[in-house]
């Protein structure tokens, strides 16, 4: 696996396969690990990137205690036989006097670009240079994040950045709990407490399966469940319009009910698709 740590060596790159890039920001999980499967079953020249983006959070502790060990994160990318990893430093990808963000528009300010200002603008200035560095064919994201997923399509779609995305699903541990880097910081009654996400989200789906169509009873119901554990903290719980996240009060697919909640000092998000 070739280690490449300055933008030049990836010009460097030779390779007869198509180019793909799984953009991670380290501390490397089983998510990661099926986007990875998924690169591989394409058949391409597969390149993790790995770099925790400072401009995508809003808050500067979050970004300091942002989980790294880029140690363990080569190892477990030796053994699942990537081809490269991308592992730049801060001063090269934001020289002194660095200023350009990318402005996504109005599906960059709601939900979670509301609760976290400039995420999203943070988000697609860091894919667009990984884009303009690597030039991949493919690229892959997780549906956990189902609203950075439809940025960085349209981020793609209108600057014609010609990247092939793939979004591949959400993995879970066997509570249903969606697996993110922000899991380890969960002690166990957070842990059992955040389970009411999912479960909440098949709560929405098994209510609009049922005939229910309007979002304020189902967002309630959601609601009453989650905030059964007195640990948790709802941020916000959305029914929205699965092409424009605007809300919506009766559910007409493709929706998509997302929702992000505080355990302690750990916010998680999730996501369910009503097709
Ligand atoms: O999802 C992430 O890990 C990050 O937001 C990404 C896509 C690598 C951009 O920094």
């Amino acid at each position: 696996m070739k280690i490449i740590r300055k933008i030049s060596e990836v010009k460097k790159i030779q390779s007869n396969k198509e180019i793909a890039l799984i953009p991670t920001m380290g501390a490397i999980h089983s998510g990661h690990l099926s986007l990875i499967e998924k690169a591989k079953e394409n058949g391409s020249f597969n390149i993790v990137s790995i770099f925790v983006n400072p401009i995508q959070f809003a808050n500067k502790d979050e970004y300091k205690n942002y989980p790294s060990n880029i140690n363990s994160d080569i190892e477990i990318l030796k053994k699942l036989k990537v081809d490269a990893i991308f592992v730049p430093q801060i001063k090269e990808m934001y020289p002194k006097g660095f200023s350009t963000n990318i402005n996504i528009g109005p599906i960059g300010n709601v939900l979670e670009g509301k609760f976290r200002p400039g995420h999203f603008s943070g988000v697609a200035t860091i894919i667009t240079k990984l884009f303009s560095i690597i030039r991949p064919d493919h690229a892959y994201f997780g549906q956990k994040d189902a609203q950075q997923c439809m940025v960085i399509k349209k981020l793609n779609n209108e600057l014609n950045l010609g990247v092939k995305i793939f979004i591949t699903p959400t993995i879970r541990d066997n509570n249903g709990i969606a697996i993110s880097s922000r899991n380890k910081n969960l002690n166990e009654s957070q842990l059992k407490a955040a389970e009411s996400l999912f479960k909440s989200l098949c709560l929405g789906k098994k209510l609009f399966d049922k005939g229910i169509k309007n979002s304020k009873y189902i967002k309630n119901e959601m609601e009453k469940l989650i905030l059964k554990s007195e640990v948790a903290k709802i941020d916000y719980i959305s029914i929205a319009n699965f092409n424009n996240l605007e809300e919506i009060d009766e559910i007409t697919p493709p929706t998509l009910i997302s929702l992000a909640a505080w355990f302690g000092e750990t916010r998680l998000i999730d996501n369910i698709l009503l097709k």
